[in-house]
């Protein structure tokens, strides 16, 4: 739990408070390398919480013998929270490095304004997905799920 709450508080900040500051601080021409030159040290937060959440979850999921849950769509968070944890393993450790960091610094040369809001669009998403998976895991692990 320590590690989710650093991890996704960390992308509820980005989210709402620093891409919104970043908009109205900068030109749209300096958006992107600014927003990513200050978001390089949460990018080594959110790689060592991610791999953390995944150890401690795999391990609860072992200890407790929970693997059968898997199976059953009632324990949707289940899998949301696995699903939440490969699109951010994914980005951070394959995406980001590989490719994801040259093709938007290209692509914001050529459309700073559409590449900033793809940015911000795509922290929505990440945010409501893991809210919503936090949701269901807090009410599901209490058993306060149908
Ligand atoms: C590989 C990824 C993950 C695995 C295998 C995993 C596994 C688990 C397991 C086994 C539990 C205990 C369930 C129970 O008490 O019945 C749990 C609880 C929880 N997980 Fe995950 N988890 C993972 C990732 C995530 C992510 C990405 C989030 C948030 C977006 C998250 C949020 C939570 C929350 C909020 C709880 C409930 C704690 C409580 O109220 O007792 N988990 N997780």
């Amino acid at each position: 739990m320590i590690s989710i709450v650093a991890w996704i508080g960390g992308v509820a900040f980005v989210t709402t408070i620093l891409l919104p500051a970043v908009r109205r601080m900068k030109e749209p021409r300096e958006r992107v390398s600014f927003f990513e030159h200050i978001e390089k040290k949460f990018a080594w937060q959110a790689r060592a919480t991610t791999v953390l959440a995944g150890i401690s979850g795999f391990y609860i999921t072992t200890v407790w013998d929970l693997w059968d849950r898997f199976l059953s769509a009632g324990y949707w968070w289940m899998h949301t929270m696995v699903l939440v944890w490969l699109v951010f393993t994914v980005m951070l450790f394959i995406a980001e490095p590989l490719f994801l960091h040259r093709w938007f610094l290209v692509k914001a040369r050529q459309d700073p304004e559409g590449t900033f809001r793809i940015i911000e669009r795509l922290h929505w998403i990440l945010l409501a997905i893991s809210t919503l998976t936090t949701f269901g895991a807090v009410a599901g692990s209490h058993g306060m799920m149908p």
